[in-house]
């Protein structure tokens, strides 16, 4: 079996504090052993064994891979335009969600599996090394069940967002389009996702239509995560709190009563930097979400309509300028937290026989992802324990 030993790791991210100090459990002068897919050992760089190949760290810093638990990867065309007019002082809306559908319908399976395949190489030299996506430009039976066919060939966190927005051919009959997704839509898709999504907002879906399609997707073995109080006050994160769903995503607008709803609940709230950031809107507030005791997740929702950005180290640098967070604690919502809303114990920590996912920074300390924004400081990266280019 092929072995590799990193050394002279200034400081070693584990996410287990049995390993390490503080939350990150971290460890300083590491060294830490791959062995096919899994790490095999980790412990003082002094004390390393010897191996087929050897990397000497340098001083640098190693982090497990980022978790990004919530992107809209599945779609053709891009919304430049809408951007650059937004940018210019026009609102979001959500409004250009039907451009993107149009033009994701119209494209051959083979482009939209190659753009896909392309987002993730992007997010993997960017230190991603898990990816959960999503459908909900397709919005029809066979668009929305090709969309995850493609995805599920490629990704293990795929998940069914039919109840995105209701289908332009539905727009005189909104709850046409909700019997549609919770029947025919969740039968041919169910088979392909792990999740079941829906975007409960003004505009796209109540919480009464939220919830049937949640339990629709339950009922046929799907976990529910919910699309949540993004762009005002609403009934999201309450539904997701009583459904139990994973995790509740954006937490933009909340009041008091949503707070502790998630702090009393098993749901994770995800903050979407991204976001906020390409749509000039009020960031979501961690420091209040924290204080509270609710676990956070941080990821790029990357999408070509509100959030661009297929980074987690930019979300991080974001949500610790302007979300109220610390370094350390963004680093922890962007790998550890990202596992919780996916549900994942094998990801977002290393740890010894655990799998090897993770990034070599080209800084001394995981603290400069966000000291050093937009430099691209990830120098290489393990998925699995093979080595991404
Ligand atoms: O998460 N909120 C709904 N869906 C996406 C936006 C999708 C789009 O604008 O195309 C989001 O922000
Ligand atoms: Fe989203």
């Amino acid at each position: 079996m092929p072995s590799t030993v990193l050394t002279h790791i200034n400081t070693l991210v584990t996410n287990d504090p049995s390993l390490g100090t503080g939350p990150l459990g971290r460890l300083q002068d590491a060294a830490l052993v791959i062995e096919d897919d899994r790490v095999v050992w980790i412990g003082a760089s002094s004390r390393a064994p010897a191996t087929d190949s050897h990397i000497d760290a340098a001083g640098r810093s190693v982090i497990p891979g980022f978790v990004d638990s919530h992107a809209h990867l599945l779609f053709a065309g891009d919304r430049t335009a809408e951007f650059h007019a937004r940018m210019s002082g026009e609102p979001y809306e959500a409004g250009g969600i039907a451009t993107t559908v149009a033009a994701t319908r119209a494209a051959p399976d083979d482009e939209l599996a190659a753009r896909l395949a392309h987002f993730r190489r992007e997010m993997a030299r960017q230190g991603t090394t898990t990816v959960e996506t999503k459908s909900g430009y397709g919005l029809t039976v066979r668009d929305e069940a090709r969309a995850l066919r493609i995805a599920a060939e490629q990704l293990d966190e795929v998940t069914f967002l039919g109840a995105h927005i209701v289908a332009p051919e539905y727009r005189d009959d909104p709850a046409g389009y909700v019997d549609l997704v919770t029947g025919p839509m969740l039968d041919a898709c169910a088979p392909h996702a792990r999740w079941v999504d829906v975007f409960c907002e003004r505009g796209a879906f109540g919480a009464d239509q939220a919830r049937a399609v949640l339990l629709a997707g339950r009922a046929r073995g799907l976990r529910p995560r919910v699309h949540a109080n993004q762009l005002g006050p609403g009934p999201g994160v309450a539904l997701a709190v009583e459904l139990g769903a994973a995790s509740a995503d954006h937490c933009t607008h909340l009041t008091d009563a949503d707070v502790a709803a998630l702090a009393d609940g098993p749901t994770v709230a995800t903050l979407l930097p991204g976001c906020e950031f390409s749509t000039r809107s009020p960031y979501p507030d961690a420091r209040r979400l924290l204080d509270a005791g609710v676990v956070v997740a941080l990821a790029t929702d990357c999408n070509p309509g509100s959030s661009f950005t297929s980074s987690m180290p930019f979300c991080l640098a974001v949500a610790v300028r302007e979300m109220g967070m610390t370094p350390d604690e963004a680093l922890w919502s962007a790998t550890a937290g990202g596992a919780a809303a996916l549900e994942r114990a094998d990801v977002g920590r290393i740890v010894p026989g655990g799998r090897a996912d993770l990034a070599l920074l080209d800084a001394p300390d995981p603290v400069h992802l966000a000291y050093r924004p937009g430099v691209p400081l990830v120098s290489a990266v393990w998925r699995e324990g093979a080595r991404v280019d």
